[in-house]
């Protein structure tokens, strides 16, 4: 069942109580609603891909009440400080480089160096964010391949017992999706959204590059997610019978043998949560080639065997 929760102190309380137990709660931003999760934790996040039905792991953006906060995730520099402060708490979200120590699951970041930090400003948001104490991801609450919820009821009608509340905060002011600006590589326009560039442009005082940008929305060069971690190692996919020297992945109950199973139960969502850490275990255990044992394609095994073609492609 999912719940509707008003957003009133103790409904806010009882909203942070789920979170803080790994479920996913759909809460108002004033872009559009999004599918919270713990950022920290692997099966929370694993969960909300699950929920979307996202055939892909895209990096997720995490949610944070206000700057301090966000510094503890990723490195600000000059640039990230200045649009911080002209646009945040608002539709705007800041790719920048992820500390070492930001404590976030790699589902998040889809194993990638940099994060995806946004600050909302619609009052509900703030105090989940608040209530919670910690990192939310949250993507647009909707099924994958489906048009943003903007009101309460779109997310109950897209994901009604998949998820196990949604927050209603009426509906969202802006009604798209925020604008990400990557500061990564110079100040690079990757999503345009509900904060226009030219502000951002007036604020740098520099024209935005474009190009390159990684929303799943917009059609990508192939092979434009291929930088998202790939092992050292060659990988090998759907062996049921490795080689010798070889760190066997196994899935499911007839892995035997296997150095590490991504569920012995066969569960795609325990799968999922441990994947970016198997690939880098594996990764450090091998002397140069890792196995995967078949899983299934369905559910989250799309999404696990997206990535594990994308850890396999030649290089
Ligand atoms: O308005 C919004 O931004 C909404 C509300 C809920 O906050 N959220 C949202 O999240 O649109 P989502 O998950 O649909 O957007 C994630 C996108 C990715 O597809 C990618 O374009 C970008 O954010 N992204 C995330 N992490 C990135 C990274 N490390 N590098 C480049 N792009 C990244
Ligand atoms: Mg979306």
């Amino acid at each position: 069942m999912t719940d509707l929760i008003p957003p009133t102190p103790e409904g806010l309380t009882r909203a942070a109580a789920l979170l803080a137990d790994g479920a996913l709660v759909a809460f108002p931003t004033e872009t559009v609603y999004g599918l919270g999760g713990d950022a920290r934790s692997d099966i929370a996040v694993a969960r909300i891909f699950e929920a979307k039905g996202r055939p892909r792991f895209n990096p997720l953006i995490v949610h944070l009440p206000d700057v301090q906060a966000a510094r503890r995730y990723a490195v600000f520099d000059d640039r990230a400080e200045r649009v911080a402060a002209a646009f945040w708490p608002g539709p705007l979200t800041l790719v920048l480089p992820l500390r070492p120590d930001a404590g976030l699951s790699p589902l998040v970041t889809a194993g990638l160096p940099s994060v995806a930090l946004r600050v909302p400003a619609h009052p509900v948001a703030q105090a989940l964010l608040r209530a919670f104490g910690g990192p939310l991801a949250a993507p647009s609450a909707n099924p994958s391949g489906r048009i943003s919820p903007t009101r309460a009821e779109h997310v109950v009608e897209g994901l009604a017992g998949r998820i196990a509340a949604v927050v209603d905060g009426g509906a969202c002011a802006v009604g798209v999706e925020s604008t990400i600006l990557g500061l990564t590589d110079g100040a690079r326009l990757l999503r345009p959204g509900g904060l226009p560039a030219e502000a951002l442009e007036d604020c740098l005082g520099e024209p935005l590059l474009t190009g390159a940008g990684t929303d799943p929305e917009r059609p990508t060069a192939p092979g434009q997610l291929a930088s998202h971690y790939a092992p050292a190692a060659r990988v090998a996919l759907n062996v049921t019978a490795p080689a010798p020297g070889t760190v066997w992945i196994g899935f499911g109950p007839g892995c035997a043998g296997a150095a590490l199973n991504l569920s012995e139960s066969g569960d795609l969502v325990e799968a999922a949560a441990n994947l970016f850490h198997f690939l880098h275990r594996a990764d450090a255990m091998s002397d140069g080639a890792i196995a995967f044992a078949p899983i299934p394609e369905h559910g989250l095994g799309r999404a696990i065997n997206d990535r594990l073609r994308r850890a396999a492609a030649p290089r």
